[in-house]
């Protein structure tokens, strides 16, 4: 039987890497892409022998949500695997950067229709999917700069766990899910949250220490778990130190 993973934000960084990896284990990937991006990366993953298949959708966009649902519907008639990949930390709205005093209402909102309120409309669309599934896994990759621990922690003076847009983004992602995983605890569904730590991506301006494949790792952890696998916990993969479900 064909197992579809839907990753959301898969053209690129994390989320092509996250497609990848679960495309090597076996699952048809559907990869997620606001733009023609998303071809391009498909192809990539089907030359590299991979059953790989571009998906349209704009996180932001209503309409772009309900027409990829339509379309994975009609074609698979259930998911197995979404990862709430999607993600952006600055924009061009005054406000993403600097620390509290500086934060706009058009930076927060920004920030926050894409990493926010983007995934829980992904999320709605695609439960009745999820839910024909044997058991699904949903993965919302959030950030450690969304945890209370480590922007509480003295000397941390990195600009995105100073400012507000975007950590209080993630924090909201790992409440989310959190109520996500109370919602479905008598189903098979398990719903987690995922830290890829510091990965030189687009996102970080190519500083990160980490390959984006090493941060995809802990995502496809939590969209392949067994059955007697957590659910509603916050997981990172890049500080070995903090490899257990990290305090909210
Ligand atoms: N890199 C890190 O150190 C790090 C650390 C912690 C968490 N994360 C999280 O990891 C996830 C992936 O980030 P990344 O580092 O791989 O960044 P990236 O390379 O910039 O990739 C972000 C992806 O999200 C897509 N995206 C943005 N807005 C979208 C929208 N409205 N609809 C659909 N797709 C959209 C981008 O598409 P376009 O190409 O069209 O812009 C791109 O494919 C994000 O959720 C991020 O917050 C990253």
């Amino acid at each position: 039987m064909t197992t579809t993973a839907l990753i959301t934000g898969a053209n690129k960084g994390i989320g092509f890497e996250t497609a990848r990896l679960l495309g090597e284990r076996g699952f048809t990937v559907l990869v997620g892409a606001r733009s023609e991006a998303g071809e391009g990366a498909a192809r990539t993953l089907r030359e590299r022998g991979l059953d790989a298949r571009s998906l349209r959708i704009d996180v932001t966009d209503d309409a772009s949500i309900e027409r990829a649902r339509a379309e994975v519907g009609a074609e698979f008639g259930r998911l197995d695997v979404l990862v709430n990949n999607a993600g952006i930390a600055s924009s061009t709205a005054v406000g993403t950067r600097g620390g509290p005093s500086t934060a706009t209402r058009a930076a927060m909102r920004e920030i926050y229709e894409t990493n926010v309120f983007g995934l829980v409309a992904v999320t709605n669309a695609f439960l009745p999917l999820l839910r024909r599934a044997d058991a699904a896994r949903i993965v919302n990759v959030s950030s450690q700069v969304g945890s209370f621990r480590s922007v509480g922690t003295p000397g941390e003076s990195l600009w995105y766990v100073t400012t507000i847009p975007y950590p209080t983004s993630k924090t909201a992602v790992n409440m989310i899910t959190l109520m996500y995983a109370k919602e479905l605890a008598d189903t098979p569904i398990k719903v987690n949250s995922a830290d890829p730590g510091y990965c030189s991506t687009d996102l970080t301006g190519r500083t990160g220490e980490r390959t984006p494949e090493q941060g995809a790792l802990v995502s496809v952890a939590l969209a392949t778990l067994p059955a007697d696998g957590p659910s509603g916990r916050f997981f990172t993969d890049g500080d070995p130190t903090l490899n257990e479900p990290l305090p909210w």
